[in-house]
């Protein structure tokens, strides 16, 4: 059977994964969550003091970051790994989220992140979510869409995600925390967030769930019989 590569690109907050998730169970796709990886990757400096303006510190932290997804038994939910150990939770925290657009601005993290990503999209029938997706890493993707919602709406949104896992995190903070990513992730010189020209737009702002996953998997439907 054909398959297709989704690709699915937007700023933080907007519900590129939740949305991404529904789309690849219902098309029995594999979900790709790329933003983990770059999560990961920075709780692994962070973890290891690296120095991020030192090149040989960077390479030393890349030589010995192992990323790998697993799906929880319990709940059918995929988690996230580093070096063997579920971070699935830390990689969420503030303490991740106010340092990882820094760790993703450097172009040698994002080679080896892409690499790795283009590896696991190589059989298709993948949707993966992220910035620089239907860009960079997978420029031919049959299916690419980008994501945009008000800023208000994405931070009540992920405060209510951190909310679930125990952390309670005021609104201001937050809105802060997705300017600040928005900016540096917009600007910066390695594969900056855009939207590829041959992207469909869509604004989750006042969407139902439901219809914008619908959305998307009729679009993937009219993408595969094309082929
Ligand atoms: O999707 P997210 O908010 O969990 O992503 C976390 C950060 O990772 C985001 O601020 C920018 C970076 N990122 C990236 O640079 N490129 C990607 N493909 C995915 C995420």
């Amino acid at each position: 059977m054909n398959k297709i590569v989704i690709a699915i690109d937007g700023h933080s907050g907007c519900g590129k994964s939740s949305t991404a998730k529904s789309v690849a169970k219902a098309l029995g796709y594999t979900y790709i969550d790329s933003g983990a990886m770059y999560r990961a990757a920075t709780l692994h400096f962070l973890n290891n003091h690296t120095v991020l303006t030192n090149p040989k510190d960077v390479k030393k932290g890349l030589d010995t970051l192992d990323i790998s997804f697993q799906v929880n038994p319990n709940n059918q939910k995929q988690e996230t790994y580093l070096n063997g150990l579920n971070v699935e939770e830390e990689i969420r925290t503030m303490r991740v989220s106010d340092y990882v657009s820094e760790v993703s601005k450097i172009k040698e993290v994002r080679q080896e992140l892409v690499a790795q990503q283009q590896k696991l999209g190589s059989k298709k029938g993948v949707v993966m979510d992220g910035r620089d997706i239907g860009t960079v890493v997978f420029p031919d993707a049959e299916l690419k869409i980008f994501m945009t919602a008000a800023i208000q709406i994405r931070a009540e949104r992920r405060q209510k995600e951190i909310l679930e896992k125990g952390e309670l995190i005021e609104l201001d903070k937050i809105i802060n925390n997705l300017q600040e990513r928005d900016r540096i992730d917009s600007s910066r010189a390695e594969s900056p967030l855009i939207k590829a020209e041959d992207a469909i737009e869509i604004d989750t702002s006042y969407l139902d769930f439901e219809n914008q996953v619908e959305q998307i998997v009729s679009l993937a439907k009219e993408r595969l019989a094309e082929k």
